[in-house]
């Protein structure tokens, strides 16, 4: 029965599309803005590798796990936990988890759209010369003074999310597919060009080493949740934007050699990331750890300088507003196809309110950067705590519920059935890594943090 059921937003045209719109929802800011700043401020080296080994163990398996859960229900991420379940025959609460996605996804929308917006404001400003000739602390001032304007950011944010609502309104097939097709390969392209920039700059070496060589003594118990939260929120794992993907995924494509290309493809641009921005920081006496602004600080200290560099500087942020295009729409599917299958919303009121309340969510982001830059709560501003509240710990707990979901709960005939390995040995690999590895780690990390450990 389930077999022949189709979603009824459509499907990928291919497997290729899938693979596309995949690592479309997974390569975004999180790779390049995020990624690099949340490295410098947590030493290097050694938490790249915690990261790296987390994308590993947790990240690629669970991604395998939520695109079967997705493919076998054919339905939102809510509506798809309440058949599992049914079909299990395990306990209702599990629904909840479907829950806690939506609402993971509202929250990281809500500021994902803020910084979007921040790209967005820089392709205007690259092509207005903006950072010709300027040195690094005028390029420094140019950030700091636009991101103490309220009005500004309220501006870029509301523009990237009309954007994001729109596409969204449009559906899967037509809207999502399109956008994503042209955007990696060009994103891919102008970073190696700035990799090639890099290379020509003196702190390229002292960047490399920062970024590769682990000094262990850097890592607390407090990056290491960073790296992991950053493993879910880089391959945009535990909240069902995977799943609602593998909704729209046909029978005959092989989720294992799926995941494995898309998280490769997702870890070799944010390690790219690394390669550029570090270099310019060494090379200019800039700092590592100077947080969100960091890549607004130095990849146009490379436009101002490299040959092209007017050009280039266009073309990499209508890239990066691109890429965080295509994770837009997935954070926000979930809660749209949630309206749609269960509350009987039409496409355009779902999209419309789902987008609105994330827009009016993302004022308490913008004001963490000027008006409330003081107002602090566990000493964090009102930006960093929804950051640490989702990707640190509602991404892992979602996370940690699907790979016990998977890997316990679904009968064994069904999970095999779905990832239909090419041998009983990866099949058991993947059972081994979701039914103890993944859970046992998050617990760990957990436990560590609240310094049980
Ligand atoms: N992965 C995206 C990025 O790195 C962000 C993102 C998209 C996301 N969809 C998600 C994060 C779902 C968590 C969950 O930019």
């Amino acid at each position: 029965m389930m077999d022949e059921k189709k979603s009824q937003h459509g499907e990928w045209s291919s497997r290729f599309a899938f693979i596309l719109a995949a690592t479309g929802s997974a390569v975004g800011l999180g790779n390049i803005w995020k990624f690099p700043y949340i490295t410098g401020e947590n030493g290097g080296g050694a938490f790249v590798l915690v990261y790296l080994l987390c994308v590993l163990l947790i990240g690629i398996p669970l991604m395998m796990a939520e695109t079967l859960l997705g493919r076998r229900s054919k339905e939102n991420p809510i509506h798809t936990m309440e058949i599992l379940t049914k079909e299990a025959g395990a306990d209702k609460n599990w629904h909840y988890l479907g829950w806690l996605g939506v609402a993971a996804g509202f929250l990281i929308l809500s500021y994902y759209s803020v910084i979007a917006g921040w790209a967005s404001a820089y392709v205007v400003k690259a092509f207005f010369g903006s950072f010709s000739g300027a040195n690094p602390s005028e390029i420094k001032a140019i950030f700091d003074n636009f991101v103490a304007s309220p009005m500004q950011l309220i501006f870029w944010h509301s523009l990237f999310m009309l954007a994001t609502m729109l596409i969204v309104v449009r559906g899967i097939e037509k809207g999502f597919e399109k956008s994503v097709r042209f955007l990696l390969p060009w994103l891919f392209a102008l970073m190696i060009l700035m990799v090639g920039y890099a290379m020509t700059t003196d702190g390229y070496f002292k960047g490399l080493n920062f970024l590769f060589r682990p000094d262990f003594s850097k890592l607390t118990a407090d990056s290491i949740l960073v790296a992991m939260g950053q493993a879910f929120f880089s391959l945009s794992l535990g909240m069902g934007s995977i799943m609602v993907y593998g909704a729209y995924l046909p029978k005959d494509v092989s989720i294992t050699k799926a995941s494995m290309i898309i998280a490769g493809a997702d870890t070799i641009i944010a390690l790219l990331a690394g390669i550029i921005i570090f270099p310019i920081v060494f090379s200019n006496g800039l700092h590592p750890n100077s947080g969100p602004g960091l890549v607004f600080e130095t990849l146009p200290i490379a436009f101002g300088n490299m040959f092209g560099g007017w050009l280039v500087g266009i073309l990499f942020f209508v890239a990066l507003v691109f890429a965080a295009l295509s994770s837009s729409i997935a954070l926000i599917e979930p809660a749209v196809a949630w309206l749609i299958e269960n509350k009987g919303f039409t496409r355009e009121k779902a999209c419309l309110w789902s987008g609105l309340v994330a827009w009016a969510l993302g004022f308490a982001t913008i004001f963490s950067f000027n008006i409330w830059a003081n107002v602090k709560l566990f000493e964090r501003n009102l930006f960093e705590l929804i950051d640490y509240l989702t990707a640190n710990l509602m991404l892992p707990i979602g996370g940690f519920c699907i790979a016990i979901f998977a890997g316990w709960i679904m009968h064994q005939e069904h999970s095999k059935q779905e990832l239909d390995c090419p041998d009983n040995l990866s099949y058991k690999i993947w059972q081994f890594l979701v039914r103890y590895i993944a859970p046992a780690a998050v617990f760990l990390v957990f436990l560590n943090v609240v310094g049980v450990l």
